[in-house]
């Protein structure tokens, strides 16, 4: 039968410094596909049920405490954070996180800030363990590995029964062979661990509170339960930029094989962050960057080498290799690229057109419309239909302010034309090519401005004789 789940709270220990990563950042706000490692560590605390997060912050509290804010303030008051103000071990973390426990939480779940692989699964087969153990007032994982350098190593007795951890440092040579470690994933009932922690003392190498002596009190008082973990890669510690690439590459994995599953053709070395979504049938191809809130419509594709923040791809859009955008969006069955940059605030509609060179800013390119090489297209709006040629530069600034270009529906731009904006060209106009436009145009209406042109016959022949002379001498 199954057991009732107990009102659970999670600590995450998050105040230490991160003296390896050699970074000004606090170490749990180093990011893992465009996400801090320890919102990845909120998010498996909240999955396996804890009902509140607190946080524990020291170095770097106001960062840390605003990205959590930024993340998690939508849900309330349940992620939270407490002071540790000076790091006294781990101990003295979850002392410090004690009075912002709800009172009615009869179970706390212990994490660290620096395991972004954690699986939520495993941290739930904590609490069944917890709830089957009768008498323990602690459940724990353990991990065996094959270099246990600097984990704490897992003491058993002679009938294998968990009876304390000793920390690396602390350990004797014989200690030290022990390739049973400790994550640092723990379930503890809430009256024993108040005791607990009060019992602690600095009594040890590093002159620390060590949490990891409430162990051998919980051993004292009815005994640990040891879960031993099958997925050891889910528990690794991040403590410098190597472990921080390697754990990247896993989430990086993870999210691959997701959105393979659920139907997304995914190339090798496409690199998708973990706030993106891709609709079935969408094509990733090689090398491809997406990042921030992008979201890929069913069946579009994005083409080799092209790096997306933030922009929205409806379904059959085509992005061509090496497109650059980032807050934008792109309509169903628009084509971009290759080696089109959408700036923020682009907005390219259905079936609309973006080639090769071409660079937007703040701009709507209506349904249908096309500006297919080299343009500078800035705080425009181009009408449905309209064609802008080749080399058409929208001249929108004046070096104080930016100013607006329209540009009715069917119109036609002629290539090479500068468009001095503030400046309105009506519905079915043309420019004609090298037209400098600093009026408006009315609709259906030619506007010209172009140096008349006068040829001079055999005026070449004569130049080139007069040079080839000037040579000679
Ligand atoms: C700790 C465990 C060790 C375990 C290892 C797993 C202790 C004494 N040791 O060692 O048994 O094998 O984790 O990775 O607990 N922190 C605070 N305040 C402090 C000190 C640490 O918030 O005063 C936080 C850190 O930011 C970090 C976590 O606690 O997120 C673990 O601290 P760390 O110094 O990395 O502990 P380890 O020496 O790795
Ligand atoms: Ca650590």
């Amino acid at each position: 039968m199954a057991t009732q789940p107990t009102p659970l709270t999670a600590v995450v220990l998050a105040a230490g410094q991160g003296t390896r990563m050699k970074s000004a950042r606090p170490k749990v706000l180093h990011e893992l596909c465009g996400r801090p490692m320890l919102h990845y560590v909120v998010d498996a605390a909240l999955a396996a049920g804890a009902s509140d997060v607190v946080v524990v912050v020291g170095h770097g509290r106001e960062e840390v405490s605003a990205a959590l804010d930024k993340a998690f303030g939508a849900q309330g008051k349940k992620v939270r954070t407490a002071l540790q103000a000076q790091q006294r071990g781990t101990g003295d973390a979850v002392r410090c996180a004690m009075p912002h426990i709800d009172a009615t939480s009869e179970a706390i779940l212990i994490l660290c800030g620096d395991t972004p692989l954690l699986d939520p699964e495993q941290l739930t087969q904590l609490r069944g363990a917890l709830d089957r153990a009768g008498d323990a007032p602690i459940a724990m994982l353990t991990a065996e590995v094959s270099d246990p350098t600097g984990y704490g190593r897992i003491l058993r007795d002679a009938s294998g029964r968990v009876i304390g951890i000793r920390e690396h440092k602390d350990a004797t040579a014989e200690e030290r062979a022990i390739t049973e470690v400790n994550p640092g994933v723990y379930l503890a009932r809430s009256g024993f661990l108040g005791r607990a922690l009060a019992g602690l003392t600095t009594d040890n190498a590093q002159g620390e509170l060590y949490l990891t002596d409430i162990v051998a009190q919980a051993a004292k008082a009815g005994g640990a339960a040891a879960v031993v973990a099958r997925d050891v890669g889910s528990l690794v510690g991040i403590n410098d930029r190597a472990q921080l690439a390697a754990a990247e590459e896993v989430l990086h994995g993870r999210i691959a094989d997701r959105l393979r599953k659920s139907g997304v053709t995914i190339r090798t070395n496409a690199r998708i962050d973990a706030g993106v979504v891709v609709e079935p049938d969408a094509v990733i191809e090689h090398a491809v960057v997406l990042r921030g809130r992008t979201r890929v419509g069913a069946g579009a594709r994005i083409d080799v080498g092209s790096v997306l923040t933030d922009v929205v791809v409806e379904a059959g859009a085509s992005v061509k290799p090496y497109t650059v955008a980032s807050q934008s969006s792109i309509g169903a069955g628009a084509q971009i690229g290759p080696f089109s940059h959408l700036r923020p605030e682009s907005q390219i509609e259905a079936d609309a057109h973006i080639g090769n060179f071409v660079e937007t800013k703040k701009t709507v390119v209506r349904k249908g419309a096309k500006a297919n090489h080299l343009a500078y297209l800035g705080d425009g709006d181009i009408g449905e239909g309209a064609n802008v040629g080749a080399g058409t530069i929208f001249c929108n600034y004046d070096g104080f302010r930016k100013h607006r270009t329209e540009i009715g529906a069917g119109a036609f731009i002629g290539s090479d034309s500068q468009i001095v904006a503030p400046v309105k060209i009506g519905a079915g106009a043309y420019v004609a090519t090298g037209t400098t436009v600093t009026r408006d145009v009315p609709d259906e209406a030619l506007a010209i401005g172009r140096v008349k042109q006068e040829n001079k016959e055999g005026y070449a022949t004569r130049l080139k004789a007069r040079l080839k002379d000037a040579a000679k001498k």
